[in-house]
């Protein structure tokens, strides 16, 4: 198996750059060659197999990252939510022409690559009491998730015209993310566990009852790897997926946080944001997700693993970059 990621360099690259180091095989195939991309060096593994990392522009994606002979791709490179947003022309060089690119690639190779593109539930739209089916329209309410939509458009066409073989895997919003709080609208959904877990107050710019559509980093990266082999056969031209995740309230989100961590909670204000919740009220809270259930995508585990998940692998990394003193085993929030 030869492997490309563009965005390994990234917080979803990144874990599935080590989960294929620790397995040593995609499907039952050993893995010959893994090759990374990202803006940066990404960081390499230890790995049984060579790991080339390169560094560049997605827009001006080297033919060395997309050499003869590579089986799939993970494309993960992208301008998220906020900045694409804030910056029309990014979003569009990246996320639109740097898929373009990609196409390009793939249609010099002598055999067609499967291509994993990671769009996004923001390529919908529909608000709160929304429930999505399998053949809801893509109305997308901000640019990057134009962009996505374009570039599924684009993917389908490719795999029609057999340049390559795409699955377009529309993620939910994914928790908990590490690091700092940023500018994405989404950030608040990660951070009002991440933060009262490090000790740190958030702020909570929607109601309690709000949801979202939600899945964890560990399995959004077996979704990966499965649609990296299923039969896309059975998918015909249509290579959209809508992979089952969970709609889950802030009331949901806060109470698995005080059933990891007593106190934690307390943590949370209510801090209205009249501009995060007029982008956050078009994002639909649920999906019906039956066709990605046929085709073999995982059910996702349920909230209280997702926490625990975020405490055991990325709690203390987090605390370490940011120079917070170690926490105590079981201690209350602030330790
Ligand atoms: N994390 C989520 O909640 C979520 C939800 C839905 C979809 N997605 C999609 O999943 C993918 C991965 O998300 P993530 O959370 O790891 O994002 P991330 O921002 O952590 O990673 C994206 C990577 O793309 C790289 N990148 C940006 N511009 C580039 C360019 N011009 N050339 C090369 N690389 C470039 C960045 O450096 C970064 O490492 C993205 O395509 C994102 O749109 C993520």
């Amino acid at each position: 198996m030869r492997i490309t990621i563009l965005g390994a360099g990234g917080f979803l690259g990144r874990k599935l750059a080590a989960r294929l180091a620790a397995d040593g095989a995609l499907g039952g195939r050993p893995i010959e060659r893994l090759v990374l991309f990202d803006l940066a060096f990404p960081p390499a593994p230890e790995a049984r197999f060579p790991i080339e990392h390169l560094s560049g522009d997605l827009a001006e994606l080297p033919e060395v990252a997309i050499p003869d002979g590579t089986d799939v791709i993970f494309h993960l490179a992208a301008v998220v939510s906020a900045a694409a947003e804030a910056d029309y022309e990014l979003g569009m060089r990246v996320n639109l022409r740097g898929t373009e690119r990609v196409i390009a690639l793939c249609r010099r190779l002598s055999r067609p690559p499967r291509v994993i593109f990671t769009s996004s539930i923001a390529s919908f739209s529909g608000g709160q009491n929304a429930v999505l089916g399998d053949d809801a329209r893509q109305v997308p309410a901000n640019s990057y998730g134009a962009e996505k939509a374009a570039s599924e458009l684009l993917l389908q066409n490719a795999s029609r015209l057999s340049f390559l073989d795409a699955v377009n895997l529309r993620l939910p919003t994914v928790i908990v993310r590490p690091g700092r709080p940023n500018q994405a609208a989404s950030s608040f959904v990660s951070a009002i566990i991440r933060e009262p877990l490090l000790g740190l107050p958030a702020e909570l710019p929607v109601s309690e009852d709000f949801a979202v559509w939600v899945a964890s980093p560990r399995t959004v990266v077996e979704w990966l790897l499965h649609a990296a082999m299923l039969d896309s056969g059975s998918m015909g031209l249509d290579r959209g997926v809508n992979p089952p995740g969970l709609s889950v309230s802030v009331a949901q989100m806060l109470a698995a946080l005080e059933a990891a961590r007593p106190g934690a909670r307390a943590l949370v204000r209510r801090v209205d944001d009249a501009r995060i919740g007029a982008i956050v009220a078009t994002w639909p809270a649920a999906f019906v997700a039956e066709r990605a259930r046929r085709l073999g995508f995982a059910e996702h585990e349920p909230l209280r693993d997702v926490v625990r998940d975020f405490i055991a692998e990325d709690l203390a990394p987090t605390r370490a970059e940011q120079g917070l003193a170690v926490a105590t085993e079981g201690g209350a929030a602030g330790g």
